[in-house]
């Protein structure tokens, strides 16, 4: 079977100014991969780019290409595209009402659904069965609701129950949590993945905080100023993560012993077109040295593992280890 989505060398512009820079990575039919990074990487570029949508106005397709199922999505036509948005291809946002129009009930908005789209079924009796899937045992009273009569984690068990209608085979789940309370946080998630497991559906978890990604995602992208920077399984990434800005990553997350103690990266993310050339992270990088003024391609240390630093580099790594100390 080919990945769900597979994205190959991709690279966004808007105006002059490249986004996101040779962006590879593919989801496989039934994974959960996380992208992380902090704010500003170009997480929520790739994934509109998912979908064939690109940053508005000025956003272009500078190089690469997307392919769904093996289709390449910037070559389909409008009505295909139409077809996979929402149905095939299913986002949950940050802000579970900007997926939701405030003057529509709740039955309006997932009966719409199947206005634009073919379904083979009955779909109260699917809207019926979603909805009781995400938790609510009285979806009568859901249905009559609009948006601003319910709490923001009943909204997102909304937003989920939508995106799950069509049975698509990935959901994008773009911050998912973000604005939610810690306590509800965790059912959503739970919810989300539980669901993920029994339709047998891929997600692309996007997230800027590495602790869903270290509980929940099967592998795992990091992201830097528009650059991909590690790519990997989940337990050999948690074990030993290979980039610099990836051990910051881990080493930011709060100790279980001493929840105080938070070690974030010093210095913060260059806005887009300020990048420093070659390494985009060499301005924050403590283990920086004489390569990385230069273009950074991808190494593999180990297994199926890609990482974009020069201290992975066999012809570097004598110099990195005398100048800097181990890599480890
Ligand atoms: N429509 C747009 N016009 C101009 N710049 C944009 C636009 N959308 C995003 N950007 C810039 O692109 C970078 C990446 O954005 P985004 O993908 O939203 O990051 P993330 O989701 O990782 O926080 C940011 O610096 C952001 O300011
Ligand atoms: S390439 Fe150089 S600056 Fe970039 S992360 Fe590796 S050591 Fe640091
Ligand atoms: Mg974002």
């Amino acid at each position: 079977m080919p990945p769900v989505i597979e994205i190959e060398n991709l690279s966004i512009g808007i105006g002059d100014a490249a986004i996101t820079d040779s962006v590879s990575f593919a989801v496989q039919p039934g994974q959960i991969y996380g992208i992380v990074g902090e704010s500003g990487c170009g997480k929520t570029i790739t994934a509109l780019a998912c979908m064939g949508m690109l940053p508005e106005p000025g956003g272009q397709l500078l190089a690469g290409q997307i392919r769904f199922k093996g289709e390449d999505v910037y070559s389909m036509s409008a009505e295909r595209l139409r077809q996979i948005r929402g149905a095939e291809i299913s986002m949950i946002f940050q802000e579970p009402t900007s997926s939701l129009n405030p003057l529509l009930t709740i039955q309006k908005q997932l009966a719409e659904v199947f206005e634009f789209h073919d379904f083979d079924g009955d779909p109260n009796q699917r809207i019926d069965q979603v909805l009781r899937r995400v938790g609510f045992s009285d979806p009568e009273r859901i249905l009559a609701s609009y948006p601003h009569q319910l709490s923001g984690g009943m909204l997102q068990r909304v937003v989920i129950a939508l995106a799950l209608l069509l049975e698509p085979a990935l959901i994008i789940a773009d911050e998912p949590t973000t604005a939610l309370d810690v306590t509800v946080q965790a059912q959503i998630m739970e919810l989300l993945v539980e669901l993920q497991k029994e339709e047998g559906c891929s997600v692309l978890l996007i997230t800027h905080n590495i602790g869903l990604i270290a509980q929940y995602a099967d592998r795992v992208g990091v992201m830097y100023a528009g650059h991909l920077i590690e790519e990997r399984d989940v337990e050999p990434f948690l074990a030993n993560p290979l980039h610099p800005y990836s051990k910051g990553l881990m080493a930011a997350l709060p100790d279980v012993d001493s929840p105080r103690q938070l070690n974030p990266i010093p210095g913060q993310v260059p806005p887009v077109g300020k990048y420093p050339t070659g390494c985009r992270f060499r301005t924050r990088c403590e283990k920086v040295f004489s390569p990385c003024d230069q273009p950074v391609p991808d190494f593999s240390p180990e297994g199926d593992a890609r990482v974009r630093c020069f201290l992975y580099d066999q012809q570097h790594q004598s110099t990195s280890a005398a100048s800097k100390g181990s890599i480890q």
